[in-house]
């Protein structure tokens, strides 16, 4: 198969920043895509945990001022497993502490449309004849709003074809119009096929306008983003556009996630030996303070608590889980009354409910392999990790039929157990009596142990290996190159 050369730009890569999904997907899809071939570089701010990661980097090209607001800049190459990085040095934008999107205060770092215009100015540059590597990709992939942006100046001054992906299309990047010129992009984009959306310069809208082609992070999604409950504003420009859109579902990395050699667990355990998954049950009630009881499902929770994951709903059942009767165990942050209230729910049902509010990478893994059962009740959902994670563990997922979750996870019922694909709980409709109503089902199903051992093996032996997702964006690589010449 032709490979292709591609540069990957992304505002996150695990392990080292990571506040979601796009953190795992830019770590693990160019390792494949480089693993099957394919000449490939991922560009990423210079942020402090890259530093320290790689103290031997070494300054490959000197970028000039170039925009009125934006300042010099070095690019610096590591490699990281063989994989090559390109990361953009400019200590006034990301040498600070923290998140990469919001200071300590929780709100956007002031400057972040220079930081990520800079970003999406370079990704650009690197696709251009004029990229000071030497090196000049076929393709350019942006990903999120954070470096959409490149796709307009490809389209207005030439150069590789661009690819956007979509993971959350409610986060757009929206900004005052001077920063047009600012920027540097020119006045001719002021327009509404152009970079302008409603009085304001929107870098995501400005993406998924211009660039060659464009791909979200699952089927369903790459569906529900033509509609306008799920387009924020978007659906008509989609629909516009669809010829030139595509839904290519995530994959996990199957080395971090496994449970049969997972560092993180308390005992090891694979679908043939399911038995060793009670002992990280045991060892998460203790870490975590909850009653050992072995005669309850544990509901799991691993996220950011936002409106979008609809663990609202979960809080407005708290006080009914001992009618279940179930235990439950949060770890997350994010909006600060959903996690007032998870605490106040703990407090309250001590031994039956327990949160941690932060960021634990480790402690997800725990929760993925010591719950029984993983509740992702979210309103919308690009394409959704956790569940396939939780598949992988023998922790049946419980969702609502959207986005990603809607194309991983089956519902239990006699006809998918008979087909062996029923692999979790599926809300029938939106609401928090869906909800309880799956948590029910679900807590009936865990009593059965036989039915739910069918149910752990089936969701165990899905593949939802990078390979697959690997494959589409080659394809999709190619479709955008065809479509540019
Ligand atoms: P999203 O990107 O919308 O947050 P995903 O399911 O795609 O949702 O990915 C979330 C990723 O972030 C998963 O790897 C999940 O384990 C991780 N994660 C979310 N919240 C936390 C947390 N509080 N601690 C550790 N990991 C977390
Ligand atoms: C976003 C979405 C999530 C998706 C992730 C990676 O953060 O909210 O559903 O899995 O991106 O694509």
């Amino acid at each position: 198969m032709k490979t292709t050369s591609i540069l990957f730009a992304t505002s996150e890569m695990a392990p080292w920043v990571k506040t979601g999904g796009l953190g795992d997907v830019a770590a693990a899809l160019p390792a494949a895509l480089h693993r099957a071939g394919n000449d490939i570089r991922v560009l990423l701010p210079h942020y402090p945990a890259l530093r320290q990661a790689f103290p031997q980097a070494t300054a490959v090209a000197e970028l000039p001022a170039l925009a009125p607001a934006l300042p010099a800049a070095r690019l610096l190459a590591a490699e990281a497993d063989g994989l090559p990085l390109l990361l953009l040095d400019c200590p006034p934008l990301y040498d600070r502490p923290g998140n990469p999107y919001v200071g300590a205060d929780g709100l956007d770092w002031p400057d972040n449309a220079i930081r990520f215009g800079l970003l999406s100015r370079v990704a650009a540059l690197l696709g251009q004849a004029a990229s000071p590597l030497g090196w000049q990709p076929d393709v350019v992939h942006v990903n999120d709003w954070q470096t959409a942006l490149a796709a307009a100046w490809l389209h207005y001054e030439g150069g590789a074809a661009s690819v956007v992906t979509v993971h959350n299309i409610a986060f757009q990047g929206c900004f005052e119009e001077p920063l047009r010129a600012a920027l540097g992009l020119p006045e001719a984009a002021w327009r509404f096929d152009g970079v302008e959306y409603h009085g304001l310069l929107s870098f995501l809208k400005a993406g998924l306008q211009l660039a060659t082609r464009i791909s979200t992070v699952s089927p369903s999604y790459a569906r529900e983003i033509q509609d306008e409950a799920f387009g924020y504003g978007l659906a008509p420009l989609l629909r516009h556009r669809r010829e030139a859109l595509h839904g290519i579902l995530n994959g996990i990395d199957p080395v971090l996630w496994n449970p049969t050699t997972d560092p993180a667990l308390a005992a090891p355990y694979a679908a043939n030996r399911l038995a060793a998954k009670r002992a990280n049950k045991l060892a998460l009630q203790q870490e975590m303070g909850l009653d050992p009881a072995t005669d309850r499902p544990l509901f799991g929770v691993v996220s950011r608590l936002t409106e979008q994951k609809g663990h609202d709903m979960l809080l407005a059942l708290g006080d009914a889980l001992p009618e279940l009767p179930a235990q439950l165990v949060i770890l997350g942050s994010g909006d600060k009354a959903l996690e007032a209230g998870f605490l106040a729910l703990a407090e309250k049902l001590p031994g039956q409910v327990a949160v941690k509010l932060g960021f634990d990478e480790t402690l997800a893994h725990r929760i993925e392999a010591g719950a029984d059962c993983f509740l992702m009740p979210s309103r919308f959902e690009p394409c959704g990790l956790n569940q396939m994670y939780s598949l992988r563990y023998g922790t049946p997922p419980l969702v609502q039929a959207t986005g990603g979750l809607a194309d991983t996870v089956v519902d239990v019922n006699e006809a998918t157990l008979a087909d062996k694909t029923a692999n979790g709980f599926v809300m029938a409709d939106g609401s928090t009596d869906a909800l309880w109503q799956a948590m029910q089902r679900a807590t009936i199903a865990w009593l059965d142990k036989r039915l739910w051992l069918r149910i752990q093996q089936n969701g165990m032996r899905c593949d939802f290996s990078w390979h697959h997702a690997a494959n589409d964006y080659s394809r999709l690589y190619r479709d955008a190159l065809a479509a540019h010449r």
